[in-house]
């Protein structure tokens, strides 16, 4: 485990002090993307693109939010690129990362067994951190019914 110490300033009187452990995995992939954000699939892909599914999920226990864009093969439903971008925690981006390596090459179905707690485990994510992963689960599983979604809409107009 690694200790992360954070101090947040309030406007002028409060002083918050707060210490969370986080373990390796999630300190050094946080700084990985800070260092190489699009090597980690940080941005977005062209909306008007019509094999991009997208998904957007805020956590409402703190109001982060994660965007998931998926490049999708449209005959074989094959995850062929992700990007993604999360305004939130270190776990939350740590999460986001983990789940771009874990989509890119399988099917739009085999994406949607993928759980949070895989995701958690994965990261050794801390008990009160588990939520910060879930944004990912809920953002494949949008991004999921946007493809079907346009599948839909596709085969109404072939
Ligand atoms: Fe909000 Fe982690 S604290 S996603």
């Amino acid at each position: 485990m690694v200790w992360i110490s954070v101090q947040l300033s309030g406007t002028h009187t409060k002083r918050i002090n707060s210490i969370m452990a986080y373990s390796e995995k999630v300190v050094n992939r946080f700084r990985d993307v800070l260092k190489d954000p699009k090597a980690h699939g940080v941005g977005r892909f062209d909306p008007k693109d019509p094999n991009i599914a997208t998904g957007m999920t805020g956590a409402p226990s703190c109001g982060d939010v994660m965007k998931l864009d998926l490049k999708i093969n449209p005959e074989t439903d094959v995850i062929e690129d992700v990007k993604f971008k999360t305004y939130g925690c270190g776990s939350a981006i740590a999460s986001s990362t983990m789940f771009v390596e874990m989509l890119k090459g399988i099917t739009t179905d085999e994406a949607q067994q993928i759980k949070d707690k895989d995701i958690a485990n994965a990261l050794e994510l801390p008990p009160i951190k588990i939520h910060c992963s879930v944004l990912a689960e809920e953002s494949i599983k949008e991004a999921i019914e946007n493809w079907d979604e346009k599948k839909a809409t596709r085969q109404l107009n072939s």
